[in-house]
């Protein structure tokens, strides 16, 4: 049987890394896209992998990285959007410049590589499209207000886009990872800070950054996706390690959810 070719965003570190080494360790074709292809470690110099460089923000790099992907191996049977960073603060403290290249990453960048692989899947026949959201793609927390937008948005794109591409045998599925040790909590977070809001931000960061970097390992995400992308049900939404926050907010009322949350986030 002819490998599968999986293209991934964002492959530099995390998630986006441990999903191209397990892929290829199970004998895929993946096209593991970093924005610097120079910066990708040693593992990624692996026989079933090659290296393109894709900036999810810039229109030519993403179309370059799709052209160079098929050059090689003349197929994209899977897109795993995976690209993304979290932008941190009160929304009064967030510039537009700051909100703008949030979205620009983490929507209109999963948005501008999809449309320019949905071409090829079509013309394939079938194909498969993995949306990385989060678990704060279905509940909120304060003061990540844009990036939590973003994996909001990730959520209804990625349910919509699911009905109009199953007529071309075209699947999409999300994949929502709870807290994991990455770069995400260490240097791709952004930050935005002033008062009266620091004494508040700094509490729930501290909290933030120890669950994160207390948090599963990328390759317990990587086994998620891999099985998502193995999965030939129309199942939509993949949890990957949620933690016990998340079951905390689906059964609690209200009422009661808003002043845990309170309680050991913010005051
Ligand atoms: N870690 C968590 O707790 C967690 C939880 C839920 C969801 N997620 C999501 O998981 C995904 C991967 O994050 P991670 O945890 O693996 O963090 P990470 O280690 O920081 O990886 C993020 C990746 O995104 C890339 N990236 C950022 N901006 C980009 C751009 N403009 N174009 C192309 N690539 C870009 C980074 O590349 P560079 O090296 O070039 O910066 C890096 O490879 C993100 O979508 C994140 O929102 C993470």
């Amino acid at each position: 049987m002819m490998a599968k070719t999986i293209l991934i965003t964002g492959a530099s570190s995390g998630i986006g890394r441990a999903t191209a080494l397990l892929f290829a360790d199970k004998g895929w074709n993946v096209a593991a896209t970093l924005r610097d292809p120079l910066r990708a470690d040693s593992a990624l110099r692996h026989p079933n992998i090659s290296l393109f460089a894709l900036d999810v923000t810039k229109a030519d790099s993403i179309a370059q990285a799709v052209v160079d992907a098929l050059a090689r191996y003349q197929t994209i049977d899977v897109l795993l959007n995976n690209a993304g960073y979290g932008l941190f603060g009160p929304i009064e403290a967030l510039d537009d410049r700051q909100i703008q290249q949030q979205f620009a990453t983490n929507l209109f960048g999963l948005i501008g590589v999809t449309q320019q692989v949905l071409p090829i899947m079509r013309a394939a026949g079938e194909g498969l499209i993995l949306n990385i959201s989060s678990i704060i793609g279905r509940m909120a927390l304060p003061y990540a207000s844009s990036y939590i937008a973003t994996k909001f948005a990730v959520e209804g794109l990625s349910e919509s886009m699911r009905y109009e591409l199953e007529p071309f045998h075209i699947r999409v599925k999300i994949v929502e990872p709870g807290s994991i040790a990455t770069e995400f909590g260490k240097g791709s977070m952004q930050m935005a800070v002033r008062d009266p809001y620091r004494a508040s931000m700094n509490k729930f960061l501290s909290v933030f950054t120890k669950s994160n970097s207390a948090g599963a390992k990328p390759e317990e995400v990587a086994k998620v996706i891999y099985r998502a992308a193995n999965d030939s049900s129309n199942r939509l939404r993949y949890l990957a390690k949620p933690g016990p926050f998340f079951w905390l907010n689906r059964i609690l009322p209200d009422a009661i959810w808003r002043r845990l949350l309170v309680k050991v986030m913010v005051s």
